[in-house]
């Protein structure tokens, strides 16, 4: 039985990445922080098939420990601050956790199993102010926040440590992907959530920021798949992932309003609070080696993913009414 460790595993991807390996036969080690309330919502249902350790990005020695501990065949570093905005509130602790953190994981690897396949949780984020349209493995980085010039970072010391020690380390470029598990704080989630609510009669307006900036959106739920194909190659290689389509925050907000039958201009209000001081404007992807050399194909559509995460968000909300 082959063994993964996950880094990150009670975020959204961890907890799809998780049910993905188990389906296939792994034994899965996810790594969890010490927290004074448990923060387990998304990978609850899993518990009795995972095997959950105490561990920090920070803290170096922890990562030696369970390295050392379960000698995983596979490591996925899904662990990360995520989210754009707070990266310029918390700078440094972005530059801590999502770049330093990678160096920290890779060392653990190097020292104590130099064997382990590992997954670097890289970002179309790094592409920021594109150079081209839409973007491959070859364009070059611009990226616009501490949370893309952290990602960076930790997408060339996956490279280096495979240049310099011939480590199997490859980064993921991953376009933005989404799902009902998906934390509330970000643009879909937010407005799926803000739909099921104002169709109940729970809120009036739903509050954004720019709604003219274009994303390649597509399903957590196919991109862990990816994640996974790459470990299984012969030589390890950065893959970009994502659908090739671009829609706006706008066209979002219309395709989760009219799904229930409502105009979003009546509703959402532009708020200059949720402005960015320096914004992506337009992402989209080149998947064409990952689909001929992983063979990966994603399976649900833009609009297949707003309606789901609108439908899943009716449902929680109305429970929450009884
Ligand atoms: P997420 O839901 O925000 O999950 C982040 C995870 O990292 C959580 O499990 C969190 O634990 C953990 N974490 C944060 N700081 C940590 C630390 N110091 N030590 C250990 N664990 C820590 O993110 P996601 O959407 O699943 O994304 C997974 C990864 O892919 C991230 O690296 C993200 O930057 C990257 N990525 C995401 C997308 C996307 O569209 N989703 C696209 C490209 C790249 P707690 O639960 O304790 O907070
Ligand atoms: N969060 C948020 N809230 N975003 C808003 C809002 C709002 O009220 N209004 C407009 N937006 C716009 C943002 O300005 C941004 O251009 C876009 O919606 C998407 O924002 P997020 O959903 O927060 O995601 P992101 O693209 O900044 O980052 C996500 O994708 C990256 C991959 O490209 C995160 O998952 C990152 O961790 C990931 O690397």
């Amino acid at each position: 039985m082959p063994t993964a460790m996950i880094t990150g595993i009670t975020g959204q991807d961890g907890s799809y990445l998780a049910e993905f390996l188990l389906e296939r036969g792994y034994e899965v080690i996810g790594m969890v922080r010490r927290s004074s309330t448990v923060t387990f919502e998304r990978i609850q249902h899993l518990q009795d098939n995972v095997t959950l350790i105490q561990g920090d990005l920070h803290d170096q020695s922890s990562l030696v420990d369970v390295i050392e501990r379960f000698r995983p065949d596979e490591v996925y570093n899904l662990a990360a601050q995520s989210f754009v905005p707070t990266s310029w509130n918390q700078p440094v602790l972005t530059g801590e956790v999502t770049a330093l953190g990678v160096t920290r994981l890779l060392e653990a690897v190097r020292l104590v199993n130099p064997d382990t396949r590992f997954y670097q949780a890289s970002s179309s984020e790094m592409f920021g102010k594109a150079k081209e349209v839409p973007q491959s493995e070859l364009t070059p980085f611009h990226p616009r926040s501490p949370y893309g010039v952290a990602k960076v970072y930790g997408h060339w010391i996956a490279v280096n440590y495979r240049e310099s020690y011939n480590l199997y380390a490859v980064s993921g470029i991953l376009f933005n992907h989404e799902s009902p598990r998906r934390g509330l704080e970000f643009v879909t989630r937010k407005i799926s959530n803000g739909v099921a609510r104002i169709k109940l009669g729970l809120a009036n307006e739903l509050r954004l920021g720019n709604l003219e900036a274009q994303r390649d959106w597509g399903f957590a739920g196919d991109y862990v798949e990816a994640m996974w194909m790459m470990l299984q190659q012969d030589q390890p290689q950065d893959y970009v992932v994502g659908i090739g389509k671009t829609h706006s925050v706008r066209q979002l907000c219309d395709c989760a309003f009219s799904y229930v039958g409502l105009d979003y201009q009546d509703y959402v209000v532009q708020d200059p609070l949720f402005y960015r001081p320096a914004e992506v404007d337009l992402l989209i992807a080149d998947p064409a080696k990952a689909q001929a050399e992983l063979g990966w194909k994603p399976k649900i559509s833009f609009e297949e993913l707003v309606h789901m995460m609108v439908e899943s968000d009716l449902k929680r909300v109305s429970k929450e009414l009884i």
